[in-house]
């Protein structure tokens, strides 16, 4: 789903503001409030307010890394019971609660972990943060693009790298790049080839950084993989920062939940902008539903071995037509090479049969991302890719 290039404060609002009476120099104060606060909103569109976001209900959506079903049945239930007690603004002590329980299965202190409605507004704020136009933004490519937006938003220094030949992040080549950067940003496993970037590669960059440069690692996926976590690297560097979402394998994606553990001056620096005001708006049956689902082990590991052997259905299809793959996906997503063929061109000939695929990266346009659905799901992708292939 592809995200769009910033736009500022937008001219009818400049013209707005200007025609009620404000000056030019107010103009700066007010995109504070409505754009800093919300930086995500600012940067770039974020996942959810894509064009073509809103799911058709007869179209097979394969195309936005989203999970096929939704929260855990103990997540649902403790949203429900949230909803009935939601005229209060906080009944008990949620908010806390949540954290308390982040806390207690990741082994951090309370004081570094910072819910947030989704991860899209973390991560864009880091990058407003710790970048400037003088320490710029290091990313992988092909990668989630958001980081890398928000820093041509901003103005900062943009390198993308390109992943190794077997698709890690390629840290020493990312160093050299800009061995300056005020960020160095590392989706593992990644978005959108599903490959994992091991914690030594991790953990070389944070030895080897600039002082005071950050490391961002974004786990978004990291339920899918079931492997260990950056937080290893978190608890022995103050420069690293784990980002998290419900979005994926928990299927919370509409209920917009998310948080980012980092040392409490980072978090602090990242919040100077809003009071609170973005970070703490949750609703409470999200908050509800995410604390539940957090300690779901078994729903966690027969969720993720769902989506391994979907994910080896459509694999399966694909390389049985002779099509190439970015082999070693350990999350719900898979990158197909037609062949010759433009990514585009394959996603309006599945448009055809009713299966939207997802977007293509500049670095492979001739490549697709396919997120795994359910079986049934893999099956049908399976058998309109036969169709067309
Ligand atoms: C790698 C990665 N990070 C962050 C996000 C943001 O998701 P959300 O704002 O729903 O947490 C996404 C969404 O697709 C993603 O793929």
């Amino acid at each position: 789903m592809p995200l769009h290039p910033p736009a500022p404060l937008p001219e009818e609002a400049r013209a707005d503001l200007i025609a009620r009476g404000y000056n030019r120099r107010d103009l700066g104060r007010i995109a504070a409030v409505f754009g800093l606060g919300a930086v995500a909103a600012r940067a770039g569109t974020p996942a959810w307010a894509a064009p073509g976001a809103a799911a058709s209900a007869n179209m097979l959506h394969l195309d936005a890394n989203e999970c096929w079903t939704g929260p855990f049945a103990a997540g649902q239930e403790a949203a429900r019971a949230m909803v009935a007690r939601s005229n209060r603004y906080e009944p008990a002590d949620e908010h806390d609660d949540f954290i308390r329980e982040v806390a207690r299965i990741e082994g951090v202190p309370f004081d570094w972990i910072a819910p947030w409605p989704g991860s899209s507004d973390p991560l864009c704020r880091a990058v407003v943060s710790f970048c400037s136009p003088t320490r710029g933004l290091v990313t992988g490519n092909p990668t989630f693009e958001l980081a890398w937006r928000t820093a041509e938003w901003l103005g900062a220094p943009l390198k993308r790298v390109p992943l190794t030949a077997d698709h890690r992040h390629d840290v020493r080549a990312m160093l050299a790049a800009d061995p300056r950067a005020g960020v160095y940003y590392v989706c593992t496993p990644n978005n959108p080839t599903g490959t994992v970037t091991p914690l030594e590669d991790l953990a070389w960059l944070v030895a080897n950084k600039p002082a005071g440069a950050k490391v961002l690692v974004d786990e978004a996926y990291i339920h899918w993989a079931g492997l260990p976590s950056a937080v290893a690297l978190l608890k022995q560097h103050p420069d690293v920062m784990v980002l998290r979402t419900f979005s994926k394998m928990f299927g919370m994606a509409g209920m917009r939940m998310g948080f980012i553990m980092a040392r409490p001056e980072v978090l602090a620096a990242m919040m100077r902008y809003d009071g609170g005001m973005q970070s703490g708006s949750l609703p409470l049956p999200s908050l509800a539903c995410a604390r539940a689902s957090l300690s779901q082990g078994a729903d966690i590991a027969r969720r993720r071995a769902e989506m391994e052997a979907a994910r080896e259905v459509g694999q399966r299809a694909a390389r049985a037509k002779g099509l190439k793959l970015v082999e070693g996906s350990r999350a719900n997503m898979f990158m197909i090479d037609w062949g010759g063929r433009t990514g585009k061109a394959m996603q309006d000939l599945f448009r055809a049969q009713g299966v939207e695929i997802g977007r293509s990266w500049d670095i492979w346009p001739g490549m697709s991302r396919i997120t795994v659905g359910s079986m049934a799901e893999m099956e049908q992708f399976a058998t309109v890719l036969g169709k067309i292939v």
